[in-house]
């Protein structure tokens, strides 16, 4: 058996275990220090690196906490969102976007996707937004779009609705680091972003995440939350509920060594996706998953995604999947939207039925930085065997 190709595995770039010995070295073995500082800077250095493009970024700051899912949930309250209060959720996602929402008490609101990004539709948006105003008197108070696999969603109209109603937006950038809508990158868009460092990550902490902030009083509120919420006397008194996120030196340092390769991780990334493109090229009733036409959208395409129509291929999306599993390749149903999930299954939903759709013929496939030519070769010589049996 060929050895286990992986859906998307972490690569290091050789200095991170560097800065873990600096820590140990110095003792900062701890959930705060130099790396947790240098990495927070880098990160912000990256994020508006074409500033020029939005001068309100400059005041952004990144705090790194121990996780994506802990960023959105400092996010929804840093944003006061609480019980009785309603917040509009992309459907289509993981769960990790819908799930803070419920931490703080609140209602999810989904919203379906458009079929140019995959991402929230932003007029769907507005009739969500229009209808819970006219059902529940009050206006939801939050937006959580989400850039899917790394694909910008429509930042203009989005943004747009969202200033509108005067509804504040919470980016989950989780798995689109590096990626850009019309040059500016995606997690500095909203009044919060959330960027995540998970193992399968563009980047990794291990596990780890950051929260974006517009300003500094934001991110310092942000910090006061993720560290217990101290009040600031000489002993331990808490006048609000405080939580245990800041993400550790050790991680940190972690995440410093990735940022020497962030740009070539998202490369690579984009180069996997290009090369699926063309050798799947001409396949009848399978389509790879790309970014509209023009400089607007830019993804870093996280994970490559396929979608199939089973008569035409001659097999589904499932039979696609055992085959490439029986072959010792990892590959993944795209995610279940929100709205489907037992567990919202009482949560108001605004559709038009693409993500349904979408859950149902399509598939991730291994798209990680540390796979060869050699390897995604591999993967379509297992499609197109597929096909051929037609
Ligand atoms: C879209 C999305 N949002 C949020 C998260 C949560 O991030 P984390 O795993 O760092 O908590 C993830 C990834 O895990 C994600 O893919």
């Amino acid at each position: 058996m060929e050895p286990r190709i992986w859906l998307s595995l972490a690569r290091m770039g050789g200095r991170e275990q560097e800065f873990i010995q600096e820590a140990f070295d110095t003792n900062w073995v701890v959930p705060l220090g130099p790396n947790v500082n240098a990495f927070e800077k880098s990160l912000r250095d990256f994020l508006i690196e074409n500033r020029e493009l939005n001068i309100e970024n400059e005041d952004k700051c990144v705090v790194a906490l121990s996780a994506g899912t802990a960023a959105l949930h400092l996010g929804l309250i840093l944003l006061d969102v609480g019980a009785g209060d309603e917040v509009i959720c992309q459907s289509f996602t993981f769960s990790a976007s819908a799930n803070p929402i419920a931490y703080v008490g609140a209602t999810p609101v989904f919203v379906d996707s458009e079929p140019d990004t995959w991402n929230m539709d932003p007029e769907l948006l507005e009739e969500a937004i229009r209808d819970r105003l006219a059902k529940t008197g009050r206006l939801p108070k939050a937006i959580i779009p989400v850039h899917l696999y790394g694909m910008p969603g429509k930042m203009d109209e989005m943004m747009t609705v969202a200033r509108k109603y005067k509804i504040p937006v919470l980016e989950d950038a989780a798995e689109a680091l590096g990626a850009e809508y019309k040059g500016q990158r995606c997690g500095t868009f909203g009044e919060f972003g959330v960027l995540s460092f998970n193992g399968n990550k563009i980047i990794t902490t291990s596990g780890g995440g950051a929260l974006v902030c517009s300003c500094k009083e934001h991110a310092d509120r942000a910090l006061y939350y993720a560290t217990q919420a101290r009040d600031n006397a000489p002993h331990y008194q808490h006048s609000c509920i405080g939580y245990n996120y800041r993400m550790s030196n050790i991680c940190a340092g972690i995440g410093r060594g990735q940022m020497f390769v962030l740009g070539e991780h998202v490369t690579r990334r984009r180069a996997i996706h290009d090369l699926y493109v063309k050798l799947l090229e001409g396949v009848n009733g399978l389509r790879v998953m790309s970014q509209p036409e023009g400089d607007v959208f830019n993804s870093n395409y996280w994970l490559t995604c396929i979608t199939v129509e089973p008569e035409e291929f001659g097999a589904s999306r499932e039979e696609i999947r055992l085959a490439l599993n029986a072959n010792n390749i990892e590959s993944r149903p795209l995610w279940k939207p929100m709205h489907m999930q037992p567990v919202f299954k009482d949560a108001p939903y605004y559709g038009n039925g693409v993500s349904e759709r979408l859950f149902e013929i399509g598939l991730c496939l291994p798209s990680g930085a540390t796979l060869t030519d050699n390897d995604i070769e591999r993967v379509v010589r297992v499609i197109k065997h597929l096909a051929c049996k037609l």
